[in-house]
């Protein structure tokens, strides 16, 4: 793996030249966006993005993000194009929201694990975005993690989880975001929620109006419509458990066990003293900063040996949907 070091506000051309030759060459490169790490092949190639499931050890039931330059890019891989699309991406791209619409033929069945439509996304990171434009093509990424691993923020994630599996690493720094963008299905009658994000319902409906209530909505643990959402996902290593502040102040006296044997990790929300020998790490106690730094906190306790990983439910208020997905679904 050539691993390439680019300033995220001006990338260096030469190495996203490089890049870019890569995928028009149907091979993998690893970039950043605004989110999380991509893993990045060319999205009208099936034997590229092929290399993308392999290298993740991803099941084909998972569609694939398509991300491009342009709305009007974005509208050429689509057969119908609603005016809620035009609406929201005006709005919100390039930045953290995918839109899944009708899918043109041109678009592999691979990349959409055989759906009629394609997720598709502009994202708001110069290097993904000089990337995309340099190699004139749209671009299948998922996460570039192992199926069902946490997310990468940081390209140190991305070489640990896939290493030689890729052909160039773009090392532009954390991701801003921290987490997964929000994905919106627009092939109904009604806009719906299918992945929550940093932006929120409630910013989407400002924009198209109401959207249809479901089973994605982060509340219980009932099956969701969107694929891929089903499993345990975006998970730590480590066993992880949710718990409330009162459960966390009782902990000295139930987990002394734990705190031996399983190297404990927390993440505290408020500030409850902690017995000592526990890996702690406090995170923002804002939903955005939060967000940012929560999947490193969790790489960070997994790498330090934590076998069981606590963590205090940041407050119950609609800024923290997407948070709370993440760490229902860690937990699942
Ligand atoms: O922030 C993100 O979205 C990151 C960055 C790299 O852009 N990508 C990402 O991709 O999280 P991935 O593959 O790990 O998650 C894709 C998820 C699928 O599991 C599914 O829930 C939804 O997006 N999705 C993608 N295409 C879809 C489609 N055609 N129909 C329904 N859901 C789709
Ligand atoms: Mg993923």
């Amino acid at each position: 793996m050539r691993r390439l070091t680019v300033d995220p506000a001006s990338p260096d051309p030469v190495a996203i030249a490089a890049a870019a030759a890569v995928l028009r060459a149907g091979g993998l490169v690893a970039f950043p966006t605004e989110t999380v790490y991509g893993l990045g092949a060319d999205a009208l190639d099936p034997a590229a993005v092929r290399r993308i499931f392999e290298a993740k050890g991803r099941p084909a039931f998972n569609p694939v993000i398509v991300h491009v330059a342009s709305l009007e890019h974005a509208r050429r891989l689509t057969r119908r194009w609603p005016a809620s699309a035009t609406r929201l991406a005006s709005r919100f791209w390039p930045g953290p929201l995918t839109l899944v619409l009708p899918k043109d033929v041109s678009v592999p069945d691979i990349v959409t694990a055989g759906l009629d439509a394609v997720g598709l996304r502009v994202p708001a990171h110069p290097v993904a975005l000089a990337l995309i434009r340099a190699a004139d093509l749209p671009v299948a990424a998922p996460s570039a993690n192992r199926f069902t691993q946490l997310s990468p923020t940081s390209a140190d994630h991305v070489a640990r989880a896939l290493g030689d599996r890729v052909d160039i690493l773009l090392d532009g720094g954390n991701a801003q975001v921290g987490i997964e963008s929000t994905v919106v299905d627009l092939t109904g009658a009604v806009p719906r929620l299918l992945r929550p994000g940093m932006i929120s319902r409630a910013m989407l409906e400002a924009v198209a109006g109401p959207l249809a209530h479901d089973e994605a909505e982060p509340s219980g643990d009932a099956p969701r419509r969107s694929p891929g959402q089903v499993e345990r996902h975006y998970a730590p290593r480590a066993a992880l458990e949710l718990l409330t502040r009162s459960q966390l102040e009782s902990l000295p006296a139930s987990r002394e066990q734990a705190v031996r044997e399983e190297h404990l990790g927390v993440l505290p929300y408020s500030d409850v003293p902690l017995p000592p020998g526990i890996h702690v790490v406090r995170l923002p106690a804002d939903a955005d900063g939060y967000a940012r730094d929560l999947y490193s906190a969790l790489h960070q306790l997994d790498d330090a040996g934590c076998k069981r990983i606590l963590v205090e439910l940041p407050p119950d208020l609609p800024e923290w949907n997407a948070v709370h997905d993440r760490l229902r679904r860690a937990a699942h």
